[in-house]
């Protein structure tokens, strides 16, 4: 380290410096971010702002948020003693790691996945095994089960991010129950797959549920997310969590969200009709693989450099995700799925691209 005045930081940090970097160039497609494409309507938003307008803002919330939780908790279909709530689901991901990972434990990080999980478990110095995904980038369960014998945690996205790959559920009852390991299954995409592990929190005192309502729940701009964990392995979990880490604001939104949830939801069918749209013309292109997908993007690779054509396609005001960087995924991008003129315009400018890069 050249500067000895930055001597108080962990050796593994300033390796990390800007580690978790994205390039937003301003388009008005913005199919990045796996984001719910449809904003709130204008009428619940002023339900929020109402119930806003009556609670003391000079005041701390409650210390624990009991009403609140008990609500999320019927939201979810668990017991209110298993639920935690945080400022989107990567505070209570930051709180799970605290709680489990330090030097010299190991935790499962099949790759490619979520950059964040990794980004993580790097601050907190823990070793990272990146097996779990086939050449198809499908979850592995046999090297799963391998590789969760001597780790602390394995961590699985499902569906996966940005593969859209998930787990079959047989397989991950079989690994939570035949592993030390303790198992996080972030179902960040939960609601255009279907299929969740939560019932097994019931019995499993070495499972964790992650939900957010960033994705399907169209609140990626007011943080927040859920934890469902065994009624004993909860509570331990919540001494890591930093006291009134939720505000009035997202509490009151998240509330008229879960009495609106059917309507909320209900571009999650347009959405999951539009992916399999999309990929049907992506697989008409020639050097195009598309990944099948159980979320609300879809990865695809191609035979160009996927820069360039992220480049060109940007030139055309549709922004995708440059997936390239991440591991295994040299020649991918990744295209959310938004409303049906915003996925044409995306399909445009892929053939346009398709045309100036060689
Ligand atoms: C797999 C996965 N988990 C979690 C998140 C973020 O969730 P939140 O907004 O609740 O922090 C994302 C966002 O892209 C994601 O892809």
């Amino acid at each position: 380290m050249p500067d000895t005045t930055l001597r108080y930081f962990k050796q593994q940090l300033p390796g990390l410096a800007g580690g978790y970097k994205l390039d937003v160039p301003d388009c008005a497609v913005k199919l990045n971010q796996n984001e719910n494409p449809w904003d709130w309507p204008q009428a619940l938003k002023q339900e929020v702002f109402e119930r806003v307008r009556e609670v003391p803002w000079n005041r701390y919330p409650p210390f624990v948020p009991q009403e609140f939780v008990a609500k999320v908790a019927r939201h979810l279909n668990a017991a209110p003693e298993q639920v935690l709530v945080g400022n989107g689901s990567n505070e209570l991901l930051y709180a799970i790691f605290v709680s489990t990972l330090e030097r010299g434990r190991k935790v499962v990080i099949p790759q490619p996945t979520f950059t964040v999980y990794k980004l993580l478990a790097d601050l907190l110095g823990a070793e990272v095994v990146t097996d779990g995904l086939d050449d198809n980038l499908q979850y592995d369960a046999a090297a799963l089960e391998k590789a969760s014998q001597d780790a602390s945690v394995v961590v699985l996205a499902t569906p996966n991010n940005p593969t859209g790959s998930v787990i079959d559920p047989t397989d991950l009852e079989h690994l939570v129950f035949n592993s030390p390991a303790l198992w996080v299954i972030d179902e960040a995409y939960f609601e255009f797959h279907g299929e969740t592990a939560l019932e097994l929190t019931q019995t499993a005192r070495n499972l964790v549920v992650l939900r957010t309502f960033s994705k399907a729940l169209a609140t990626a701009g007011l943080r927040f997310g859920a934890m469902v964990a065994h009624p004993e392995a909860a509570p331990v979990f919540a001494a890591a969590k930093l006291p009134y880490n939720l505000n009035v604001f997202t509490m009151a939104a998240v509330e008229v969200a879960m009495e609106n949830a059917v309507s909320m939801k209900s571009r999650v069918e347009e959405v999951k009709r539009e992916r399999e749209r999309v990929a049907r013309h992506l697989r008409e292109y020639k050097g195009i693989k598309v990944f099948p997908s159980r979320a609300n993007f879809l990865l695809f690779e191609t035979s160009r450099d996927p820069r360039e054509l992220w480049k060109a396609m940007v030139s055309r005001g549709v922004l995708v995700r440059d997936v390239s960087g991440y591991p295994r995924l040299g020649k991918a991008l990744r295209v959310s799925i938004g409303r049906p003129e915003e996925n044409d315009a995306f399909l445009k400018a892929l053939e346009y691209a398709m045309t100036v890069v060689p």
